[in-house]
């Protein structure tokens, strides 16, 4: 840290592929204090420049093919006082991690951090606005992850976890850092650049993986992929997260591998607060129950809430009126629509923003979209509203065909789809509009982005 010029309480960026360094980086932040702040490297100069003016980071580091969109928005980042490039190569200005490894002493003091002090701050992109930063204390996200690592995914000293997370993600941080990190489990890490179903497959066939996590689309893109031929002898707990789970998908996984899918709910502002937990009754499409030590319930309009505990975030930094927002009492607010079922099971109904309030009917998205994915046509499917001169708005589903179905009449197949998910689940829900389309617009780990089809339906784009 010296070497850089930072202080304990000063901000890091790292925007880093998945290389070991990534995992020593983030031990080293915390040892000395230095708040770390992963970004994916995804992101285009423009993301870099806004995230490095609003976290006021005194350091980024990054590897050498991704310097140069650093150096193009050097001019406009005042607060920028070091360069770190990990792993080969060597540039004007900017410091290598392998040197400055090889030239450190080896005694060092961990500083006496206290447990409200700052560790991690994570870019949230809501739907809407510009992304936020959600503070993570030393508290909040150590010991947080204790119930996430033992109950949720299940870990135990003799497990390897293999979470696909990108590292920019908050998901990197639950999955393959802190809950195995407490639970004493070992990490397994594989560098791909892209998600493909016959990597993933092999891989979980050749070594021992224990735990598995990815995201809902990825299973999806699995059980498609077929899986049944091959086998995974190790494997015995699989997780997912981050978006829902159609409940098609966890049935297909457990016909193909024999295993259950455990799905859980949590943000980035939060540890994981619902999940199926081993030996618990699943049932397909809920996202299980509250995981201690939370008290999640349904509010208002099925507004999910959380009673405030210490392993939450700390605040929206710099956005008091984001975090006043989301706290009410006791409780924080998620933004996420719910339903709870006498048994206390939590049933995901959307975003809050991506409700489709069409003549008075609040329909959750997700729920339209389960629904389409069973029908042997639909390989994969977003659902937003869209604009009607009637009725305000109304459900539109944008529809990627099995490769089956392509040739089919467009029309009759609409009406047949239209008639399928009235079939299946309440009929004021089935989609009045539907679009054909080659591929739905997604994250990089593979969450579908509602928003962009909603603001090109709105005319926002
Ligand atoms: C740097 O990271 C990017 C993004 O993951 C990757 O495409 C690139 O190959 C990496 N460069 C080096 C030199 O490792
Ligand atoms: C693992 O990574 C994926 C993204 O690749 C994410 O959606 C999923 O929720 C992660 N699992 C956990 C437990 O963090």
């Amino acid at each position: 840290s010296e070497a850089c010029g930072l202080q304990r309480g000063d901000r890091v960026t790292a925007i880093l592929p998945r290389v070991p360094e990534w995992w020593l980086l983030n031990v080293a932040c915390m040892r000395a204090g230095i708040v770390f702040i992963p970004g994916t490297s995804q992101l285009t100069a423009k993301d870099i420049s806004y995230r490095l003016q609003a976290s006021k980071a005194k350091c980024i580091i990054t590897n050498d093919t991704l310097a140069p969109a650093v150096e193009s928005v050097l001019p406009g980042s005042q607060f920028l006082k070091s360069k770190l490039i990990v792993g080969q190569g060597s540039r004007d200005g900017w410091l290598n991690l392998k040197e400055l490894l090889a030239a450190a002493s080896a005694d060092h003091q961990c500083v006496k951090s206290r447990s409200q002090d700052p560790m991690l701050i994570y870019f949230t992109s809501g739907t809407t606005g510009f992304p936020k930063m959600a503070v993570h204390s030393h508290s909040s996200y150590g010991i947080g992850f204790a119930t996430t690592g033992r109950y949720w995914m299940n870990l135990t000293p003799s497990d390897i976890m293999w979470n696909t997370s990108d590292t920019g993600w908050v998901k990197a941080a639950w999955g393959s850092l802190f809950a195995p990190w407490i639970c004493g489990s070992c990490v397994f890490v594989h560098n791909m650049p892209q998600f493909k179903p016959e990597v993933i497959a092999k891989t979980l066939s050749r070594y021992p993986i224990t735990a598995f996590c990815t995201a809902p689309t990825a299973f999806r893109m699995l059980v498609q992929h077929d899986v049944s031929s091959y086998k995974f002898p190790s494997l015995k707990h699989c997780v997912t997260g981050g978006e829902a789970l159609n409940p098609e998908v966890l049935v297909k996984w457990k016909i193909q591998t024999g295993l259950d899918i455990h799905e859980g709910y949590g943000q980035s502002e939060t540890v994981t607060i619902c999940a199926n937990t081993k030996g618990m009754k699943i049932k397909p499409g809920s996202l299980g129950k509250a995981l201690p030590p939370y008290d999640v319930q349904v509010r208002g309009c099925v507004s999910l809430t959380i009673r405030y505990f210490l392993e939450m975030f700390d605040c929206f930094q710099d956005n008091p009126e984001k975090t006043a927002a989301s706290v009410r009492g006791d409780f924080y607010l998620t933004g996420d629509r719910g339903i709870m079922d006498e048994e206390g099971y939590v049933w995901f109904v959307g975003r809050a923003d991506d409700i489709i309030n069409s003549a008075g009917y609040r329909i959750g998205p997700f729920e339209v979209e389960s629904a389409l994915i069973e029908h042997p046509a639909v390989s994969d499917v977003a659902v937003v509203s869209s604009p009607d001169p009637e009725r305000g708005e109304v459900v539109k589903a944008f529809i990627v065909l099995a490769p089956a179905f392509k040739s089919h009449d467009p029309e009759k197949l609409i009406h047949e789809l239209q008639q399928h998910v009235k079939k299946v689940t309440a009929p004021y829900k089935y989609p009045r509009k539907v679009e054909f389309v080659q591929d739905l617009p997604k994250t990089t780990t593979g969450k579908i982005q509602r928003n962009v089809l909603k603001n090109k339906e709105w005319g926002r784009a």
